[in-house]
């Protein structure tokens, strides 16, 4: 792999290693509460046809894995994350909830400290693979969609949810402004790490719009791609299916 990619993972592994703890409170807070909503968005367009498996990649605290597992009562989740802590922290909501993978004899949610450009993953082994918030992080995308593709059944989904640029102008300035003071300045306030803030901001400003990231998707080998905006655009679900006919329609 190239010595930058490598040190990009490593350096953001270390990141959310150290926000683990703060987490879910500053999600929500400064989100104000809208990243619930999107996730369940995100969760609708899951879709199962063989294996009634998906795969929930960069899952963090597993908000979008219990989300899935809450509503999908035969569906089972695999939660990769490249950082430990964050999947921990996710555990900890877990235990003692049957419903959400308690049970000893068959949980439902695994978690699995992983990278998404290497997946420890057979071929074709689920048939959805979602990540929240999580694909920005990843470099180069490209490896991760290639392991998507891999595993993913004939006719399986890859749901993306992630923030977007805003596509109103008065808008967008006031999200730049979000991004750059206000994200910085609370995530010091609150976990002491304003690089980590910064970093977020950057991320997504670096982030291409939806029809580059649908292109690139496409790119890859994905049969078809497309994009659906939410809260102005602030974030977007991308979906992309994978060639093949087994998936009911
Ligand atoms: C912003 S958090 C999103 C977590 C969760 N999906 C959510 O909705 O809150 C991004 C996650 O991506 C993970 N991540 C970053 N690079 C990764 C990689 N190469 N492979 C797997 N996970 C990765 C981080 O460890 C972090 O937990």
């Amino acid at each position: 792999m190239n010595p930058d990619h490598k040190d990009h993972g490593r350096r953001v592994v270390g990141l959310f290693g150290r926000i683990a703890p703060w987490y879910d409170f500053l999600n929500h807070f400064l989100s104000l509460g809208c990243d619930v909503v999107w996730r369940k968005r995100l969760r609708r367009c899951v879709r199962v046809h063989r294996t009634n498996r998906v795969l929930d990649l960069a899952a963090g605290t597993l908000d979008v894995s219990r989300e899935i597992v809450r509503h999908m009562p035969d569906v089972d989740v695999v939660a990769m994350d490249f950082s430990e802590p964050m999947l921990r922290r996710g555990q900890r909501k877990i235990r003692g909830k049957g419903e959400e993978g308690g049970s000893l004899s068959r949980p439902r949610i695994q978690p699995v400290v992983a990278d998404g450009r290497a997946l420890p993953a057979r071929d074709e082994c689920v048939d959805c693979v979602t990540i929240a918030f999580g694909i920005r992080n990843i470099r180069p995308r490209e490896a991760a969609y290639r392991e998507v593709l891999r595993v993913l059944t004939p006719g399986g989904r890859f749901c993306i949810l992630e923030f977007g640029a805003g596509r109103q102008k008065i808008l967008r300035g006031f999200y730049n402004l979000y991004l750059h003071r206000v994200l910085p300045l609370i995530g010091r306030i609150f976990s002491g790490d304003p690089q980590a803030y910064r970093y977020l901001a950057e991320s997504i400003q670096e982030f291409p719009d939806a029809g580059t990231l649908c292109g690139e998707l496409l790119q890859a080998g994905f049969a078809r791609a497309y994009s659906v905006p939410m809260t102005f655009g602030i974030v977007q679900l991308h979906i992309a299916e994978k060639a093949g006919t087994e998936r009911e329609v």
